[in-house]
């Protein structure tokens, strides 16, 4: 196994869409996903997809883990670490939300962006196996922004107000910028 090097945006591995995989059981598969998952533990990240490791083809890694594991085992706003090969989706509400993310081919940014709330995805497991999964939450979120990666679209343009994209370390200093407030500095006073 070994860690890969990762795709900063401007990179043109970022803006292509990726090409189906003809077998998702294949040992060359199974390698690539290996080596995307300690990249992506290496590098703290909640998810990967092959394009970010100037890989071009349609397989992506993610969870959405977040609280107690007996919660997560029941929602659709959680999901284990899953590997999905040509992956597909549907929206199954028309309701979107804004929320942040940030993506290791954009580091030191982060960007609330709009996403659907609820959708249904499939796709093959590295075992051939189909899986068929309602999501919600952060759980859509994040399956949406990997999904993205594949059809060479990277956050930032999925985003409709940019005066929330923003430098992490000053989220560290100031806290993130409130949603729909049109001005968030002091009142200035002479
Ligand atoms: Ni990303």
């Amino acid at each position: 196994m070994s860690i890969l090097k990762i795709a900063r945006m401007g990179d043109p591995a970022l803006s292509c869409r990726s090409e189906l995989v003809a077998d998702p059981t294949s040992s060359e598969i199974r390698r690539l996903l290996f080596d995307m998952h300690e990249t992506m533990v290496d590098a703290d990240g909640t998810g990967l997809a092959a394009p970010q490791v100037h890989d071009p083809r349609r397989v992506m890694l993610f969870m959405a883990e977040r609280g107690e594991s007996e919660i997560a085992a029941q929602s659709s706003e959680f999901a284990p670490l899953t590997a999905l090969i040509n992956p597909t989706w549907q929206s199954l509400s028309d309701d979107t939300e804004l929320g942040w993310e940030g993506c290791l081919s954009v580091p030191g940014l982060t960007g609330a962006v709009p996403r659907h709330t609820h959708i249904q995805y499939q796709g093959f497991t590295p075992d051939g196996e189909l899986i068929k999964r309602e999501a919600t939450g952060f759980h859509a979120r994040v399956f949406q922004h990997e999904y993205d990666h594949l059809d060479g679209i990277l956050y930032p343009q999925r985003m409709t107000d940019l005066s929330l994209l923003v430098f992490t370390e000053e989220v560290r200093r100031h806290g993130l910028p409130l949603l729909g407030s049109e001005c968030r500095v002091g009142a200035i006073e002479d």
